[in-house]
């Protein structure tokens, strides 16, 4: 595989030794040198948040960030954005190659069919709290689904691997919507098989036995639209997460489930929520307001940092960002509600800080989350929703990936470590 190398040359303890290391080329992007055989001279790389790590390959997703490129399976983002819909986005993560009519029809159909969860499921709910944090309620229901389908959970067999990869996707929406059901103690709603993926959403969200719920075609959209920005990007700590639990050979709903957990925190998927947050915190959009928030941010003696600014990757802008704008000033128009005072704050705080040298320095641009939570807010989705939908849209990238190290040789997951606690000492009780 390796056509070119690289030669390390050691001088280690006055001796000198060169090395050829292989270096890999993937279709685009930077080469991988392959350092495997450092193993062999006793010694380890170091490379604490995996800064210049591959840990393996693929070819689901593509991120350029210099450039503020991302490609699922080749197909820019703001194409995917435009031209397709969730569903058809899974079934190209998923299997490699948009569907033609009959495959769509075929894996949609698979989707709603498997949309409900099993009975059983509703008792989980009732142990947990009701202001229990639905984060909390997805990371426990989806590790249990394995309790209720392990009929076909051979993760050796690829079919295996489709029909739980297809039950998670179809029941996410399920589970997420049970677990803001049970926050508000209104009662759970079946799945209407008739609506698409999104609108399904909505309804199950929204919907109560006393009142018909009318579905909004820009908020559906939207809510598709959010869910195909988020879908996969590439080896992100979640998906790393996912990766190396599947590594063990552990089921796919437990792997999901470290995934889920891996998300939560709020320098991943639990930003959009934090957005949220500091947006209510800055609370008015007077020029001197935001601008003492833009100096906390920059201030190094202050923890203080703008939520929704700056990504590990992408170093000019995030793609994603751009669509949820466009999409936020869609969804807040549709709804009346174009002069929102978090709106109007996010708009000047971005501008501010594009302008500001802190920023421009450090390459800070806003990043998906910036604006994905105005919408959700909008739409009446509660604060601590946001990081659940995203769980909901990220599944699929979850799954896709560890179907994909599966079908692949792969090796369990066990990075090395730079040890700095004491050296041998003998027991001498301190009692
Ligand atoms: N506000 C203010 N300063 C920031 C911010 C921010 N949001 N993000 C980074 N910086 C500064 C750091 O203080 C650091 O400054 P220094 O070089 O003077 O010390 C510099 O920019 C580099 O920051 P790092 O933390 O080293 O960058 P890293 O790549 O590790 O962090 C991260 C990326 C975690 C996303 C960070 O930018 C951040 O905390 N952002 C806010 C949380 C957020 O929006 N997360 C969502 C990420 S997108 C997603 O998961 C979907």
């Amino acid at each position: 595989m390796a056509k070119k190398t690289a030669t390390l040359t050691l001088n280690i303890d006055d001796e000198t030794k060169c090395m050829d290391l292989p270096i890999y080329s993937g279709t685009v992007g930077p080469d991988v040198i392959d350092v495997g055989s450092l193993l062999s001279e006793g010694l380890f790389t170091y490379d604490p948040g995996f800064m210049a790590t591959s840990a393996c390959r693929s070819s689901i997703t593509y991120i350029d960030g210099g450039k503020g490129t991302l490609m699922h399976r080749g197909y820019p983002i703001e194409q995917l954005a435009q031209k397709s819909s969730f569903v058809e986005l899974c079934y190209l993560l998923l299997f490699g190659e948009l569907p033609d009519g009959q495959q769509y029809t075929h894996f949609e159909s698979r989707i709603r069919n498997h949309t409900m969860v099993h009975d059983q499921i509703n008792n989980f709910f009732k142990g947990f709290r009701r202001d229990a944090h639905p984060m909390s309620i997805l990371c426990g229901v989806v590790g249990g689904l394995a309790a209720f389908y392990h009929d076909h959970m051979d993760i050796t067999v690829k079919e295996d691997r489709e029909i739980s990869a297809i039950r998670l996707i179809a029941k996410m929406p399920t589970i997420a919507a049970m677990s803001y059901k049970y926050n508000i103690g209104q009662p759970f709603n079946y799945p209407r098989n008739d609506l698409s993926y999104s609108e399904n959403f909505l309804y199950m969200m929204f919907s109560n036995p006393c009142e018909e719920y009318k579905l909004n075609p820009v908020c559906a959209k939207a809510m598709d639209r959010i869910f195909m920005l988020h879908a996969d990007h590439e080896q992100n700590a979640s998906t790393s997460t996912v990766r190396m639990a599947g590594s063990t050979g552990a089921n796919p709903f437990a792997c999901i489930s470290a995934g889920i957990a891996a998300l939560w925190g709020p320098a991943h998927g639990g930003a959009n929520e934090a957005v949220l947050k500091m947006l209510d915190e800055i609370g008015d959009a007077s020029e001197e307001n935001i601008q003492h928030f833009i100096d906390r941010a920059k201030d190094k003696n202050d923890p203080y940092r703008l939520m929704g600014f700056g990504h590990r990757v992408y170093s000019s802008f995030d793609p994603r960002a751009r669509v949820m704008k466009e999409t936020c000033d869609e969804v807040l128009t549709e709804l009346g509600m174009a002069d929102e005072p978090q709106l109007k704050i996010a708009k000047r705080l971005e501008q501010i800080a594009l302008e500001d040298d802190y920023f421009i320095e450090r390459k800070l641009y806003p990043n998906v989350d910036f604006y994905s939570g105005i919408i959700l807010k909008a739409m009446g989705i509660p604060t601590n929703m946001f990081t659940v939908i995203f769980a909901v849209s990220r599944t699929v990238g979850w799954i896709s990936h560890w179907h994909e190290m599966l079908s692949d040789s792969y090796k369990l997951g066990r990075p090395r470590q730079l040890y700095v606690g004491s050296s041998q000492r003998d027991y001498r009780s301190k009692k």
